[in-house]
């Protein structure tokens, strides 16, 4: 079968697969407080690739062949990721109108209610990913990994590093660790947690782990293009928010020519990491291209 054919067939599986697990357990949008859970649902449900849920469940696959055992983490971190972008659209980190191609969560139900749906998304991952027929062993780890990697030691300290440079000069040092931190954590987890849940060896773990650090500075390089290169219609986003943000981003340290090379040099590098895989790494290698020249 054609390699991108395979690839949109197998996310559109998965995808469905975890809108499957997310609307059995999210609240009805008629529970009391109404709001909250409309909210919640509404920036869920209003698209998204699904690319962290892909990840976990496509490597889990690698070394397991019954996803249905991973759904739940991988529908948590959806979760998880839900509520990052509806806190990074609030007025006061990236104050962007548009998400997924609708009006964004407060743009529709107002800050306050952005947050705290934001933060119900957050908290019932946590609620979900134990629900999970996995060892307590395992789903314990899983929590400590995600409360540090979204939270102090990754996502909202990228994020904070993010807002703090707004309109400054920054080295490429800082550049770095805004985009490891806020964007390739949790997609580097989202890899991880379906290799353990697997029982990966330890070498496979840490072939994944780095190619998982490589796509997930490539995701963020080629976010920052597609807010200058791409349009509405494609990315569901407004363009060129950054640059009215004065935000610090790949093609602005390095250009826009040297961002692609960049890109395209960190996906090379992926790719040939996973080789010592063999063919149950062939999504992974076809995920990689697909991310490169992604449009949306
Ligand atoms: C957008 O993530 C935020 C970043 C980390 C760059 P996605 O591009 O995966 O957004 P959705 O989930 O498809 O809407
Ligand atoms: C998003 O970075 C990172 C997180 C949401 C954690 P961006 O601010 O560039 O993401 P978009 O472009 O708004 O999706
Ligand atoms: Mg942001
Ligand atoms: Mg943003
Ligand atoms: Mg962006």
């Amino acid at each position: 079968m054609d390699r991108k054919l395979l690839l949109k067939r197998d996310m559109k599986e998965k995808q469905e697969l975890v809108n499957i697990i997310l609307d059995r357990f999210l609240p009805r949008k008629d529970e009391y407080p109404k709001d909250l859970h409309k909210a919640m649902r509404y920036s869920v449900f209003a698209g998204g690739k699904r690319l962290r849920p892909y990840l976990t469940m496509t490597t889990f696959e690698m070394f397991h062949p019954d996803i249905e055992i991973i759904t739940p983490v991988a529908a948590g971190i959806e979760m998880i990721h839900t509520y990052s972008l509806v806190h990074d659209d609030l007025p006061d980190i990236d104050d962007a109108d548009m998400r997924r191609g609708k009006k964004s969560c407060h743009s529709v139900f107002g800050e306050g209610v952005a947050l705290l749906a934001g933060d119900a998304l957050l908290l019932s991952a946590f609620e979900l990913i134990t629900l999970a027929e996995l060892e307590a062993k395992l789903k314990v780890q899983f929590v400590h990994e995600l409360a540090k990697e979204v939270g102090i030691k990754g996502l909202i300290a990228g994020q904070m590093v993010d807002i703090e440079s707004e309109g400054k000069k920054v080295d490429k040092k800082t550049l770095n660790y805004i985009h490891e931190n806020k964007t390739a954590r949790l997609i580097n987890l989202s890899i991880r947690f379906g290799a353990l849940a697997g029982e990966a060896e330890e070498e496979d773990l840490k072939i994944l782990d780095e190619y998982g650090k490589l796509i997930g500075l490539v995701f963020q390089i080629v976010d920052d293009l597609l807010d200058i290169e791409g349009t509405q219609e494609e990315t569901g986003k407004t363009p060129g928010r950054d640059a009215e943000n004065a935000k610090v981003t790949f093609p602005a340290v390095y250009g826009i020519a040297e961002s692609h090379k960049k890109a395209e040099e960190l996906t090379e590098k992926a790719r040939e990491i996973i080789v010592p895989l063999g063919e149950k790494a062939l999504k992974l290698d076809i995920l990689a291209e697909y991310l490169l020249g992604r449009k949306e």
